[in-house]
């Protein structure tokens, strides 16, 4: 147990179940230049504090250089005690530099500051880039809203068709829930960006490091300030894992509708190949699984979540070796999420919606609300309306016609206020442009909408 960065008390080796149990090369190894940025800043700090020399530093610094560069080769080569990213490349650094100086390297310092710090830094920059591919998403988003916006679907409730909306309306639907997202994730990026280096094992840090300048040197854009709260939190993990699962749980309902949309009964829009698969036994098909897939993930994305929360709610405080357990479901998380808004974007981008469909999905009973407000425009109390629309309804169906097919006579025989205007109820485009409020489905109404994103997109 010598040759362990930790054995000196102990006499014998580890378990070889346990050796492997016990370690997280396999998944932090891809910490490696975050863990190296932060032994750096570390080292400096410490050659500011009088810990090292100023050839020490450089010779540490220099060390750490060819050990990412290792790394980045593909050359590094892991040995059987190299439990973690840590402790890997510490022993790595001793054997280029020496251990009497690589040696030094830690002082005052431990993996439970060291980790927290690898990983916030790597879930930051990660979380950068997924801001930057939510971005786009939106902006597709918008892009079809503004090209599409002439086109009218069925709006529905319970499934059930409801009254008629511009398609450009749908898309910005889903729209506006992603940037909420976006907005969220911003808010997340800060908390996750703060620093817990120099805290030590638990207690802090006995040489006064300069923890301001070792955060600034990293990037981080502020400190955490007790020392026991920085080694044992996770709320960054935390709050990616929720913020990704209500990421997902909003693009699961998108790629549900588009996977309704998408069938043959609907057949308001298709897929592009890229995005479609087809089945092995039935030649005709074709299948939307990269929505399913994005449906299907959702769930794996809240697992993580729950798993986590279970993991950590009964743990004493600071650092216990359960945390570890934090690491992989995040880096899968963060993969699972930005895949999917790739894969979102190329559905969208690459979509093809039939117009015509679309709109010979539209029922004259869809306009049913129509006769209640044009009774209301003539004075008479939405309630009555409504009971009088109802039985325009039901006269179309006892007589098996559609809505529009009743005769003025008849219309007049339910109620003499259904005046020879009527027919104008009947008009798809004009029930669209009467919902002119703030967030209705009018064409000016839609455009607002359209401002009100693109700001959210910029307000950073
Ligand atoms: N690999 C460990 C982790 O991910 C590093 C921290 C180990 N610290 C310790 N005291 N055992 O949590």
């Amino acid at each position: 147990a010598d040759n362990m960065l930790w054995g000196g008390r102990f006499t014998q080796g580890l378990d070889p179940v346990m050796e492997q149990y016990n370690a997280s090369l396999p998944y932090d190894r891809r910490f490696y230049t975050q863990d190296i940025a932060g032994s750096i800043a570390f080292a400096r700090a410490n050659m500011n504090n009088g810990i090292l020399t100023a050839d020490e530093f450089a010779a540490i610094e220099k060390g750490l250089g060819e050990v990412k560069k290792e790394w980045a080769n593909n050359t590094f080569e892991v040995k059987a005690n190299d439990e973690d990213i840590h402790t890997a490349n510490e022993r790595r650094l001793g054997e280029i530099i020496g251990k009497d100086i690589a040696g030094k390297l830690h002082t005052g310092r431990s993996r439970n500051d060291q980790v927290a710090t690898d990983m916030r830094l790597w879930l930051r920059d990660e979380l950068r880039k997924i801001e930057k591919i939510l971005e786009d998403f939106v902006k597709v988003n918008i892009a079809r809203a503004e090209n599409e916006i002439d086109v009218l679907i069925p709006g529905y409730t319970h499934l059930q068709k409801a009254q008629p909306v511009r398609w450009s309306h749908w898309v910005l639907s889903h729209a506006t829930a992603f940037a909420s997202e976006l907005e969220r994730l911003r808010e997340v990026i800060k908390r996750v960006n703060r620093s817990p280096l120099g805290c030590g094992a638990l207690a802090g840090n006995p040489f006064n490091i300069d923890r301001e300048a070792m955060a600034k040197e990293l990037g981080f854009e502020g400190l955490l300030y007790n020392s026991l709260n920085a080694v044992g939190d996770r709320d960054f993990v935390f709050e990616t894992l929720q913020w990704g699962s209500s990421f997902m749980l909003k693009i699961s309902r998108w790629a549900e509708d588009l996977i309704i949309y998408s069938s043959l009964e609907f057949g308001f829009v298709r897929l592009a190949d890229a995005y479609s698969t087809g089945s092995s036994l039935m030649p005709q098909k074709k299948n939307s699984d990269s929505l399913e897939l994005l449906r299907g993930k959702s769930g794996r994305a809240f697992g993580q979540m729950a798993g986590l929360f279970c993991t950590i709610k009964g743990l004493p405080t600071t650092y216990n070796k359960d945390l570890q357990e934090s690491v992989e479901p995040l880096i899968d998380h963060i993969k699972t999420v930005s895949d999917s808004i790739l894969i979102a974007t190329g559905v969208l981008s690459t979509l093809t919606i039939f117009p015509e469909k679309m709109h010979a999905a539209l029922t004259p009973e869809m306009l049913a609300t129509e006769f209640a407000d044009y009774l209301v425009r003539k004075g008479v109390p939405f309630r009555e309306g409504h009971h009088i629309s109802g039985r325009v309804v039901a006269l179309a169906e006892s007589e098996g016609v559609p809505m529009d097919k009743l005769s003025l006579e008849q219309l007049k025989g339910i109620d003499a206020r259904l005046g020879d205007d009527v027919v104008e109820c009947l008009d798809y485009e004009r029930a669209v442009e009467l919902k002119s409020a703030i967030g209705g489905t009018s064409k000016s109404a839609v455009r607002e909408q359209i401002v009100i994103l693109k700001k959210t997109l910029e307000s950073n």
